[in-house]
């Protein structure tokens, strides 16, 4: 038996634009997904197509037990959080060999498969790694660890990233002269923001800008906007939508003493609030479960 956790993640700043090759910064969170895997001569389907993917994919039989902290289907990378602590469970229990960069690799390849060929690689690298990432390009790059004070705030609106994402590429196709700007300008927020990962009210105030520009791109949500106003009402230092948009998840970011109010502002609008900081740890096994 082998139980292994990862982490859940947030887009600090760049979603949408990094599908266009601009940087974006995803942070790992703590709500972790806790998997065991167990040996057997048979498969014993999981109700989930992330975790039977794995198998499929490692060419192995076994029995799965998860225990997930992270809302599904919220912007928070709960099916990557599954896949790779799913993968690094059955690597322990299998005894494969697989290095983190093929846990990640690997994970990413199954996640993509389930997914229908969309995924991005950071919602697994960031599971995998733990920690704040850059994102550039093809590329992800580990940047030195922040002590931020987060509240998340779940808008319980169901979303599809899928369709968020075609619909910036139809704005981009037919308002290329308003949406590259705007890309352009997110892009000029995550450099910006990546010179004051260390000053919290500054941050805010590019997480602030952020927001607006993902609002330029039609990926807001009524539901967002009266969350995000209610944590800069609480004292938010700064606040914005986080991944894909049109429901899903805000983050904002706070002094450690107004958190709580801030919470308290989310849950008085209506949504469901999460006090959180960064995960600095990725994928790691745990004690197992009996
Ligand atoms: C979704 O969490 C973030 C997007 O940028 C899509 C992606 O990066 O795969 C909207």
């Amino acid at each position: 038996m082998a139980t292994w956790s990862a982490p859940g993640k947030v887009f600090l700043f760049g979603e949408h634009a990094v599908v266009y090759g601009k940087p974006g910064i995803a942070m790992a969170i703590r709500p972790r997904v806790y998997v065991t895997v167990r040996k057997s001569k048979v498969m014993h389907h999981a109700r989930s197509p992330y975790i039977d993917g794995c198998f499929e994919e490692m060419g192995v039989k076994g029995s799965v037990y998860v225990n997930s902290q992270i809302p599904s289907s919220s912007g928070l990378g709960s099916s990557a959080a599954v896949t790779v602590a799913t993968v690094s469970a059955i690597n322990d229990e299998f005894s494969l060999g697989f290095s983190q960069e093929e846990v990640a690799n690997s994970a990413f390849l199954i996640e993509k498969r389930v997914q229908g060929g969309k995924a991005s690689p950071t919602d697994t690298s960031v599971a995998t790694f733990g920690g704040l990432i850059l994102i550039l390009g093809t590329q992800r790059r580990r940047l030195p660890p922040q002590n931020f004070n987060m509240v998340i705030g779940n808008t319980m609106v169901s979303h599809s990233t899928g369709k968020m994402v075609e619909m910036v590429a139809e704005l981009r196709k037919r308002q290329p002269d308003i949406c590259n700007p705007v890309m352009d300008a997110i892009e000029g927020v995550t450099m910006g923001a990546l010179r004051y990962l260390q000053d919290q009210s500054q941050l805010g105030r590019y997480m602030n800008m952020n927001h607006a520009l993902l609002d330029v791109l039609g990926v807001g949500h009524p539901s967002l906007t009266r969350l995000v106003l209610a944590a800069r009402s609480a004292g938010a230092l700064g606040a914005k939508t986080t991944g894909a948009g049109g429901g899903g998840c805000m983050i904002a970011i706070c002094p450690r003493t107004v958190k709580n109010r801030v919470a308290k502002a989310i849950e008085t609008a209506e949504g469901r609030a999460i006090i959180t900081t960064m995960d600095p740890e990725g994928v790691r096994k745990e004690r197992d479960v009996t």
